[in-house]
């Protein structure tokens, strides 16, 4: 079959989770190089100043002067990206680079750091008693590989790592891998047109050189060690306590939490689940310390996703005829999947502040809780929010809710005045005697790199986020050229799976390196201005989403009035045609490597009319 040039452009745009065939390789130039060389004699050639009123031979004194090379147009040269972190973001880009769309394997060498001594991120960090996801397991898993063996329709945390690890073996994600090895700076050097990234393994430092830098830490992995004590809830008397204390996000798996008091400080998605698992086992007393309501609430019954009926439980199992049926089928995967995800994204419309959707969907939030906490008036009027619906992240929160039914669990929204050896003292004047302090108290949110990173202007957006989170669509940041984050500011991370959000991100880098290495491009960074507006206008939309009701949430960096800095001004529709449509090139400031940015158009050929098999009238159409 003759080849067409349109099939020799990579899908780097391509949305669906198929795996785009193998293309053409692009990289093998030798044989019409040589070919050229004979048929241009461009070597030995003498060339006059001016050929047909051409310029033909420009000086180098020329500012655009460029020599004519002998490579083919569009050659691409090699682009070294290092990658922090082996998490899910990490790993979806060592599956872009290596399968997704495999001429970038000759074009990208690629180094991801890692440092911790195994992949996963946040489910490696995350072990607590409870903790799954709580977004269906089938929309929360590579899009490349989804997973026809989740046993349940959430997930545990265990399950996910496990289903992390086996991926990663499958499709040898950890091929550029250096485990136990953190980056601790990074600094733009403007001559090289690199970051210089300076790793420590333990015992040993060392800089590594990136033309494309991209951080993959996560947002929600970051908690301090204990002896950082301000990381910790800013609580009078925290270090005081003589009793097991506990971080939702560094879970000691070693004690036995039977047989104590326990109380579980915060309600956001790690306490609430936390909370049921403590109360069940035996001999224990919990209280929960919660300082506001919180949205606990299925919007679709997850026996309504199965096509079963309402008594199958809040996490049904998938059975093994289910299971086979993925597994033989995956059609009825994709369909089980699809229809999930539509609903997703259906459902964006319902946070839209003050809605007709938002206050339908309120009222049946509200029911559902009232009836899951039996009615009773106490629990009602501490857990059930005023403020709208998915202002906070809405989690199902199995089991939560259940729990205060039980005689050994309770909560309490007396605010905490102060610990001490053995007790919280609450505001009401109650002594909570307690053995275990569990924190559920989130996570280190200002999204600025963990380590300097120090780009253009000496701007180190470690301090620049500290300070104003703002991005380019999260992905980019000012003054911060060839850099990339995965959920950076402002991600689609309000609704639904922050995997789609994060596939379309890794499509979008590599349409990035592509670029940069085709067409000689040194540098590109989203420009000042643009980003500002981009911010600004941002900023207008919020005022119209949920997001912006007085809760207070970590989309807000704590605060209850704040700007949202966390999430996306719009739908997923929104942002994936943004970024997975035509590269956005005019918002960005752009560098060459040449005088002449046309330097790419190397001989005046392309390496597709050299091929043999190439059909060279392919576009003609009728
Ligand atoms: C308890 C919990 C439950 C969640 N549940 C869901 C859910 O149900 N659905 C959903 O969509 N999202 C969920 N999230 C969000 C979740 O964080 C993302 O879905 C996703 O796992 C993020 O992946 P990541 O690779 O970007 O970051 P991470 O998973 O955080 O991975 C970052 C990696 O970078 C490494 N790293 C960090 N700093 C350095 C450094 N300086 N040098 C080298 N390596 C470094 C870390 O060790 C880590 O391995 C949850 C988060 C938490 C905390
Ligand atoms: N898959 C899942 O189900 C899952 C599980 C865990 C986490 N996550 C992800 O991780 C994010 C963070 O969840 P998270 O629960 O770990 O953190 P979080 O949502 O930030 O919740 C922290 C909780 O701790 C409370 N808190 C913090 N400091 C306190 C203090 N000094 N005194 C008293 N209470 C204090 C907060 O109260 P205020 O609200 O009053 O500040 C809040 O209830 C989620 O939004 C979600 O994206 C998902």
């Amino acid at each position: 079959m003759a080849l067409i040039e349109e099939l020799l452009v990579p899908r780097v745009a391509g949305g669906s989770d198929g795996e785009v065939p193998a293309i053409q390789k692009v990289l093998d130039h030798s044989s019409p190089t040589d070919l050229l060389r004979s048929m241009l004699h461009y070597k030995n050639a003498k060339i006059p100043a001016k050929v047909n009123g051409h310029y033909s031979s420009l000086s180098k004194n020329d500012p655009y002067y460029a020599p004519i090379g002998n490579q083919l147009a569009f050659t691409p040269r090699k682009i070294r990206v290092v990658t922090v972190g082996a998490g899910f973001s990490g790993l979806l880009m060592a599956h872009k680079f290596q399968h997704r769309f495999p001429e970038m394997d000759a074009i990208v060498d690629h180094t991801i750091f890692e440092k911790r001594a195994e992949v996963g991120g946040t489910w490696v960090a995350n072990t607590y008693p409870g903790v799954q996801c709580d977004v269906p397991s089938h929309i929360y898993a590579f899009p490349f590989d989804p997973n026809p063996e989740w046993t349940r329709f959430y997930s545990s945390g265990a399950e996910i790592k496990q289903y992390i690890v086996r991926t990663t073996e499958k499709w040898n994600l950890d091929r550029d891998i250096h485990f136990n090895t953190k980056v601790v700076r990074s600094s733009w050097d403007e001559e090289r047109g690199q970051w210089k990234v300076t790793v420590n393994d333990g015992g040993r430092s060392w800089d590594e050189w990136a033309d494309v830098l991209i951080n993959g830490q996560g947002v929600l992995e970051q908690v301090y060690p204990l002896s950082i004590t301000y990381q910790w809830p800013d609580i009078k008397g925290l270090q005081d306590f003589k009793g097991q204390r506990v971080h939702s996000a560094n879970w000691d798996h070693d004690y036995d939490y039977s047989n104590k008091r326990i109380a579980v400080i915060g309600n956001g998605s790690s306490g609430v689940q936390i909370v049921p698992q403590m109360a069940k086992l035996p001999g224990t007393t919990v209280t929960n310390l919660v300082r506001g309501p919180s949205w606990i609430f299925y919007r679709v019954p997850p026996s309504q996703h199965l096509g079963r009926s309402g008594k199958s439980g809040n996490n049904p199992n998938y059975t093994e005829e289910e299971r086979k049926g993925f597994r033989e089928e995956p059609e009825k995967m994709k369909e089980h999947r699809k229809a999930m995800i539509a609903r997703t994204n259906k459902a964006f419309r319902m946070f839209i502040k003050d809605s007709n959707e938002n206050k339908e969907a309120m009222k049946i939030a509200e029911q559902q809780m009232r009836e899951r906490l039996n009615h009773e008036p106490r629990l009602c009027d501490i857990l059930i929010p005023k403020w709208s619906l998915g202002c906070r992240r809405i989690t199902p929160g199995e089991g939560y809710l259940e729990a205060f039914s039980l005689p050994n669990c309770d909560i309490t929204n007396s605010g905490i005045k102060h610990i001490d050896e053995n007790a919280i003292h609450t505001a009401d004047g109650k002594v909570h005697e307690i053995d275990v302090l569990v924190c559920a108290t989130g996570f280190d949110v200002s999204f600025r790199p963990s380590y300097p990173t120090v780009g253009r202007n000496g701007i180190d957006l470690r301090e620049a986020w500290t300070q104003k989170p703002e991005s380019y669509f999260s992905v980019g940041a000012k003054d911060m050229p060839n850099y990339f984050t995965v959920l950076g500011p402002n991600a689609l991370a309000g609704h639904g799976s922050l995997l789609e959000g994060m596939n379309w991100n890794g499509d979008y880098f590599v349409k990035w390196i592509r670029k940069m290495a085709e067409e000689g491009i040194k540098s590109f960074v989203p420009n000042t201005a643009v980003v500002d507006q981009h911010v600004r206008y941002s900023d207008e939309i919020h005022k119209s989403l949920v997001w912006t009701s007085p809760c207070k949430s970590w989309y807000k960096q704590g605060t209850t009035d704040g700007r949202v800095a966390a999430l996306f001004a719009g739908s997923g529709m929104l942002y994936r045609r943004i970024i997975t449509g035509d590269l956005r090139v005019e918002d960005f400031d752009i560098e060459y490597r040449s005088a002449n940015r046309f330097e790419f158009m190397g001989n005046g050929f392309t390496e597709f009319e050299f091929n043999p098999n190439s059909d060279l009238a392919w576009y003609i159409e009728k």
